[in-house]
């Protein structure tokens, strides 16, 4: 029977903008999937996004959205980006699908009626100041087993062992900083040590076939002991629980989101029985390294438990992270590019493809790094690709009237080449496959100088068509070999040779001579030392906090009269080191002597405004709470002293009152903060009238 091959990418969170290192597993998937596809496997490839659990909600609150709102969102972020970045997967579908809540609901009840499911009371985390259970990866602490102090409650990133957040020493809320209690509740969970032997059995059989990296983690997991391990959590967001007692809480992500994979092909496939529950397929799974143990051993062991003979993992290939520029990526230090960046700054995608998988971190972390990113777009896409294929295609138009020469004699011959490219590829060295590739064109380039159709040309005709000939059909077989990883570079080279889609079986074959081909166009174009420092200033992270864009300081409230044609608002003469006017809604909250003479904080930089009738050049700084109570933010300088937090510079540009919104600034415990950054008059902190916590603007 012909193998059948189900791919599957993790299933990325849906609640932020993926960067680079985010994309490198999904890349890696749609490569290796593409291949198979060229070799006409039977294969399939999933992607979805993971939707449930804690991140979801807390970050649902932050950005003012429900739960649901706010996956929409960023669904729709995430599938823009992933279409651009020309990620080709059979089936993409979303982790709380309808099919997926069946499904998930599905393999419990099995669980539960084979008795694997164990009510037990859960030690949860849980934080009185956000009235919230804490997931465990919100919850930070100190490791109980080495100590290292970032580590989370999920697992420590040092020793990388899974960790119960309870266990960990100083525990903190992620949310709100304040230190957590622990609460007891009936809670549900799967039990590991029953399934534990045929786990055990089921691992030996199958781990040959997986990373280093994912044996060894699994084993060090296996060796410590297997526990019962929680899937339920008190949560509102999430799929909920189909068992007496316990329909209230809703399944721990990492329950429904590998059972996603499932749900995801049910949504797309009527067959997808086929796939799932078949003896004839080989399960192949693409992940970071972070979520080894959840796909070797939970998964399988709810999959194991049903007694409905799922397919089962056969194949894993795990990397490692990409970092950038020997830090870290983050989305609100505008450090490091991200997948909506990489669509628009004029970059194509396979440029980032070949980058992503050229420095794929297989056995140890990597950096994206601008620099060795023009290298290889220079030397290597440009000089070696594109170089070979133009001046093959320029020469055949130029002097062979755009048709094919007559090959006499086949003189590059790359078949063991070609053989291995495929072998490294079966084996997911994707890394390695594409050197090899690289190293194919590097000989045809070799090839071209040796040969010298240039200077031949004069001489013997059919000599130099005979060299254009054997490279037309390297170019054909490179624009084979790369669509894996460049798709329409792929495409492109076929165009110009004006062939239809080619595949895996055509490597090696010979092109009809007297074929007409079309015309040469480059494949890719240099990045130039200018662009690239501005790539780099851009995407430092150093310039642009956002909280550069303000231009805060010092006011001192001169008079303050109601305003003639507003209920709520009050004009403000002001003296911010020079006088200027503000109309402020403040009427429901401050009597007029309650503000005058106060030294307050204004945005200086906001385009001027018409309130009413009367002239508004800025806006005075209030917090809000939850309730309605009002504070002014206040400073202890002399009017006109910049307000800023450490390392940012006052804005220079008038800005829009929606690019003040983007800026959040929050009051907290009397003190004002941009992220987590105390906002200073001179050398002292402004203070908050009257305590108030919440947003300020
Ligand atoms: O690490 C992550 O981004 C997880 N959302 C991966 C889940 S993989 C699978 F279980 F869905
Ligand atoms: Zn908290």
């Amino acid at each position: 029977m012909k193998e059948k091959i189900l791919v599957t990418s993790a299933l990325p969170f849906v609640n932020n903008v993926p960067h680079l290192g985010n994309l490198v597993c999904v890349v890696s998937a749609d490569v290796y999937t593409r291949f198979l596809r060229l070799k006409k496997t039977n294969v399939i490839s999933i992607l979805g996004t993971d939707e449930h659990g804690t991140t979801a909600e807390v970050k649902a609150l932050e950005e003012g959205l429900t739960p649901k709102q706010l996956v929409d969102k960023y669904f729709k972020i995430h599938t823009e980006i992933y279409d651009w970045f020309e990620c080709d997967y059979d089936c993409y579908g979303r982790s709380s699908s309808k099919h997926n809540h069946e499904i998930a609901q599905n393999i419990f009840l099995k669980l539960n009626k084979n008795g694997f499911i164990k009510q037990d009371i859960l030690e949860q985390v849980y934080c009185d100041k956000c009235k919230k259970f804490l997931a465990d990866r919100f919850v930070g602490g100190t490791c109980p087993h080495c100590n290292y102090e970032h580590a989370r409650g999920d697992q420590c990133e040092n020793c990388s062992k899974l960790l119960d957040a309870v266990e960990l020493i100083n525990p903190k809320c992620s949310v709100c900083g304040s230190k957590p209690v622990v609460k007891s509740t009936e809670h549900l969970f799967i039990d590991l040590p029953k399934l534990n032997p045929e786990l055990k059995k089921w691992i030996k059989s199958t781990e040959k076939n997986w990373s280093e990296n994912a044996k060894t983690m699994t084993n060090a997991w296996l060796k410590e002991g297997l526990k019962p391990r929680c899937i339920t959590r008190d949560l509102k967001w999430g799929i909920p629980v189909p068992l007496k007692g316990f329909e209230k809480k809703v399944f721990y992500s990492w329950f429904d989101a590998p059972i996603g994979y499932i749900g995801i092909t049910a949504e797309c496939k009527k067959d997808w029985k086929s796939w799932w529950h078949a003896k004839d397929v080989k399960l192949v799974q693409f992940m970071g390294k972070d979520n080894i143990p959840f796909h070797t051993i939970l998964f399988p062991a709810f999959l194991i438990g049903t007694r409905d003979n799922y397919t089962l993992l056969n194949s894993i290939s795990v990397n490692e992270y990409l970092n950038y520029e020997g830090g870290q990526f983050s989305k609100s230090r505008h450090q490091g590019v991200f997948g909506s960046d990489a669509k628009n700054i004029g970059i194509p995608a396979d440029v980032w493809r070949y980058y992503l998988m050229v420095n794929r971190p297989e056995k140890t972390d990597t950096h994206f790094v601008w620099e060795d990113f023009q290298e290889k777009l220079n030397n290597e896409l440009v000089a070696n690709i594109g170089n070979l294929v133009n001046r093959t295609i320029t020469f055949t138009n130029r002097f062979f009237d755009g048709k094919v020469p007559m090959l006499t004699k086949k003189e590059l011959n790359l078949e063991k080449e070609y053989k291995s490219v495929e072998e490294l590829l079966d084996k997911i060295e994707l890394k390695k496959a594409l050197k090899e590739i690289m190293n194919i064109s590097k000989s045809a380039n070799q090839y071209f100088q040796e040969k010298e159709p240039w200077r031949i040309i004069k001489e013997d005709k059919e000599k130099a068509g005979n060299t254009l000939a054997n490279l037309l059909i390297i170019a054909r077989d490179l624009s084979v070999l790369l669509t894996p990883y460049i798709p329409k570079t792929g495409e492109n080279i076929q165009k110009q040779l004006n062939l239809k889609q080619q595949d895996w079986s055509d490597l090696g074959k010979e092109l009809g001579a007297g074929q007409k081909i079309n015309k040469e166009e480059l494949l890719f174009h240099k990045l130039e030392d200018k662009d690239l420092q501005k790539f780099k200033d851009e995407f430092s992270g150093k310039n642009n906090s956002p909280f550069s864009k303000l231009n805060l300081k010092v006011a001192k409230v001169e008079d303050v009269k109601p305003h003639p044609n507003g209920d709520n608002l009050y004009i403000l003469k002001i003296d911010v080191g020079e006088k200027r006017q503000l109309v402020a809604g403040l009427r429901p909250y401050y009597k007029p002597e309650e503000i005058k003479g106060k030294s307050i904080v204004v945005v200086t930089n906001l385009q001027p405004a018409k309130l009413r009738g009367e002239k508004s050049e800025g806006m005075l700084l209030a917090a809000e709470d939850r309730v309605g109570k009002v504070g002014l933010v206040l400073a202890n300088a002399k009017p006109g002293t910049q307000v800023l937090v450490d390392g940012a510079k006052p804005g220079k540009k008038e800005i829009t009152f929606n690019e003040f919104l983007e800026v959040k600034l929050k009051a907290k415990k009397g003190k004002a903060y941009f992220e987590k950054q105390e906002l200073k008059a001179g050398k002292e902190a402004v203070t908050i009238d009257r305590d108030v916590e919440g947003k300020i603007r």
